[in-house]
């Protein structure tokens, strides 16, 4: 902690200093008082402290740090203990690299599977989402440094994620989408990251309703609200709404526009001096004495550890774990250059990496190794998969290590379907039919379609591992530890079983959540469509007897709380975990609601033989839903079900309480449809007009790229600004698809690309752009069109890991 001045001892001109960056990822210093900068870096599963220089968004310069597994994995552990444990050494790592400020965790609710960002991201679930970011954030915290929970709100796309409007039902809102966010500030987060998006029509860093009205207001938020990297549309309105800081810098652009705005009265100096209160709060916090060090070996054990305690066991016949005694094939080029991150901002620099084919070896095991296929290739390669056959034929085993190469999970792209490369599958099936036990090992970050399920004789999911995850997975295969995961999200058949699949990802300036609460197992459990592999479920290799379960009342009144309490033995022959699922199913036929809706659990450790009492506690939350007409979340009256059980799917015992307080209405009875199909429903539950997309035409500073290039002018800037970006480093070897890069810049609005410029590209140039592009004042706009694309070009894109093969790339993809 440093002694900082009072906020009231700056001028108004420093306060304003205070609320942007100084570049990528740092705050802005004030000499003249003492206020040192701050860093603030990404991310979720690792510290990517940029070694390079910070004038530029560089993901491929970093120094190493532990890659712990990513959030989809930490996720499935469903251990609050182990996901502290993680932040512990996050924010170690922190403090010994001089970061101030951890930017994660990302705990947006995963609506589709096929958002492409669902690997950083916890659950489906708000509850799961919530207690663990709040543990994440426990953990980092604990040393000393701040977390920052993102991405406040909604933001669960990555299509036209700059300028989608995401038109949500404030119940949606308030029970699903937020839920998670509003437990996680129990852990008193130092930040929240206002999201790229539109909610309701207004641009998360410029909504005063989501960040002053319900962030501060209602839920008591007193820490600092960033903005994502380049969100910003209207910097004085979103000092106005409540954003900080805004990131990254802008080299003075945006305190020119704060300075006019309080000039002109269009803002209140109020909201800059409150601000610029938080952002030396939250410099004052920081700690000054990055260290330079911290346990590697340890870090890479705990990494180790997580990852094997996120693996997912999803069917066995017994094969695993594995007997030493057999002959083992391991077959997949994932053995030798695993998947274990995701691309994107959260990419960390890992501090070693290891891999289950080296694992093997290391432990004696000569294991027969066919590659099956290229990591970064997706075709078919019947070499490839002849001579894995012939590897699984002359061994007892067979363990294929499949999944989603890396180009497939990308940040800013979301994925086109749920399938694995054509390769994987046909890799898998041959294997299966020569040989009938294999085990399947699958690496991806977000639910993939299996149509050989039935095939293997066990399937693990071991989601992104983190670095260690090759040696944990050869640990789930001996059986040296157990593989204790449970889904954090229900694992759909076909995408078409998605009730949000018709409005994902919508229209570039307009995603409509028409399903409501009923987004993964919610869906479900209410439709009867059933999923591959349902919410919760996970094997182990042991077995758990449950008792019987009791509550310690049947009847309470709207502000009472109830216990379930069970008793779990360990009734194998080794130790293992057991996950009790409390679900609750509303019986009172008062309001439409899913089916059942998650509302506690408890992981419990038990070596063989032995018993113990899980309790689990429900709140009167647990009954609530949100009304919009009282807004306030309200109890109906009657009964419920408390459904005690191992998955969403399976339920073991049912336990009814009755409320005896309580509305008996609802603004939306049992016998609203679930999904607003149609505009009226639709209208119905949002309360008012479903909105009108923004029109493409006139330009504006939200245009984007791609919107503009449908003009010769546009088409020009669109090439030009091509051009002028440097093909980034491909820091994993695996960079994206071609055209990757193109999508992300083509997504880009032109205010964006002026914020993330660095004051090369100045707001009212960006306006001469604009004018050109509507048709006035063409011939000055070809001038500031060229200079513009390339004056930004370099600085934006420079350092995103995608391989850009310029050959491949069409000039006129427009
Ligand atoms: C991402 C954030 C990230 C930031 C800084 C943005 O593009 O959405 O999650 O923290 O960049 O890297």
């Amino acid at each position: 902690m440093t002694e900082l001045p009072d906020v009231d001892e700056l001028t108004l001109e420093q306060r304003v200093r205070l609320l942007s960056g100084g570049d990528f990822w740092h705050t802005r210093p004030v000499p003249e008082h003492g206020v040192p900068a701050v860093t603030l870096t990404d991310g979720p599963h690792g510290i990517r402290a940029q070694s390079a220089t910070s004038e530029r968004f560089d993901l491929s310069h970093n120094e190493p740090a532990t890659c712990f597994p990513t959030a989809v994995t930490l996720a499935s552990s469903w251990d609050e203990e182990l996901v502290e444990e993680v932040g512990r050494a996050l924010g170690t790592e922190a403090r010994a690299l001089g970061v101030a400020v951890a930017l994660g965790p990302g705990m947006n609710i995963k609506r589709h599977p096929l958002g492409g960002r669902n690997f950083e991201y916890l659950s489906e679930d708000p509850l799961v989402s919530g207690r663990m970011a709040a543990a994440m954030v426990r953990g980092i915290q604990s040393r000393g440094v701040g977390a920052c929970l993102k991405h406040f709100a909604v933001n669960n796309q990555e299509s036209h994620r700059f300028v989608v409007d995401a038109v949500v039902d404030e119940r949606t809102l308030r029970e699903l989408y937020l839920a998670g966010f509003e437990h996680a500030l129990t852990a008193r987060p130092w930040a929240v990251m206002a999201a790229y998006n539109r909610l309701n029509g207004l641009h998360c860093t410029d909504n005063p309703r989501l960040l002053s009205m319900v962030l501060r207001g209602q839920w008591g938020f007193d820490g600092l609200v960033v903005s994502d990297w380049g969100a910003v549309e209207d910097r004085a309105a979103a000092v106005r709404a409540g954003t900080d800081l805004e990131m990254p810098g802008t080299a003075g652009d945006s305190d020119r526009e704060v300075l006019a705005a309080v000039r002109s009265g269009r803002l209140e100096r109020e909201h800059v001096t409150d601000s610029a209160r938080r952002v030396l709060e939250l410099v004052g916090r920081a700690p000054r004495d990055g260290s330079g060090g911290f346990p590697v070996e340890r870090h890479h054990a705990l990494a180790r550890r997580a990852a094997a305690e996120g693996t997912v066991l999803l069917t066995n016949d017994g094969t695993l774990p594995l007997s030493r005694q057999r002959t083992v094939a391991l077959i997949g080029a994932f053995a030798e250059s695993p998947r274990y991150q995701g691309n994107g901002s959260s990419l960390v620099t890992p501090t070693q990496l290891d891999t289950a084919l080296e694992e093997l070896r290391g432990r004696g095991v000569n294991p027969h190794y066919a590659r099956g296929y290229e990591p970064g290739d997706s075709e078919r390669n019947p070499t490839l998969v002849a001579e894995a056959v012939e590897a699984a034929r002359r061994a007892d085993v067979a363990v294929v290590l499949a999944g989603l190469p890396g180009a497939y999970e990308t940040e800013g792209v979301d994925r086109q379907d749920l399938g694995l490369p054509a390769q994987h599958d046909d890799l898998i099936n041959a294997v299966c039919a020569a040989n009938p036990r294999t085990v399947v090992a699958l690496s991806n970050g977000a639910p993939v379609a299996m149509p050989w399920v039935d095939r293997p004789a066990a399937i693990l999911e071991c989601y992104l591992g983190g670095q260690a995850g090759g040696a944990a997975l050869v640990d789930v295969l001996h059986g040296d530890v157990e593989p204790a995961g449970r889904l954090a999200e229900s694992l759909p058949v076909a995408v078409s079983d998605v009730a949000a699949n018709p409005f994902f990802p919508g229209r570039p300036h307009q995603v409509e959540h028409r399903e409501g609460l009923f987004v993964g197992y919610r869906h479900h459990t209410t439709s009867g469509v059933r999923p591959l592999f349902p919410f919760g479920h996970g094997l182990g290799y042991t077995t758990f007897e449950w008792g019987a379960a009791t509550v310690d009342r049947q009847r309470l009144g709207a502000e009472e709380s109830v216990t379930v309490s069970l008793e779990v033995t360990n009734t194998g022959d080794r130790g293992g975990s057991e996950v009790v699922q409390v679900y609750v199913h509303d019986r009172t036929g008062v309001v439409l609601r899913p089916r059942r809706e998650l509302r506690g659990f408890a992981k419990v450790r038990l070596d063989p033989g032995r018993s113990t009492t899980v309790e689990v506690e429900l709140g009167p939350r647990a009954f609530a839903y949100y009304d919009v007409e009282r807004a306030e979340w309200t109890v109906p009256r009657g009964t419920f079900d408390i459904e005690v059980a191992r998955s969403s799917a399976d339920v073991v015992h049912t336990l009814p309480v009755e409320l005896t307080e309580g509305v008996s209405t609802s603004p939306e009875p049992p016998t609203t449809p679930p999904v607003a199909t149609d505009d009226a429903a639709f209208r119905q539950r949002l309360g008012g007009p479903v909105p009108t997309p923004r029109a493409v035409l006139p330009f504006t500073r939200e245009s984007t790229v791609a919107e503009i290039s449908s003009t010769a002018l546009g088409g020009l800037f669109a090439r030009v600004l091509r051009r002028a970006t440097p093909v980034g480093e491909d820091a994993l070897g695996e960079g994206a698809v071609t055209g990757t890069l193109d999508r992300v810049l083509s997504e880009m609005p032109l205010r964006g690309l002026a914020r993330l410029s660095g004051g090369r590209l100045r707001g009212e140039v960006v306006d001469l752009l604009v004018d050109a592009l509507n048709g006035r004042r063409v011939s000055t706009g070809v001038r500031v069109l060229r200079t513009a694309a390339e004056a930004v070009g370099g600085r934006i894109v420079g350092g995103i890991p995608f391989r850009r093969e310029t050959r491949g790339i069409s000039r006129d993809t427009h």
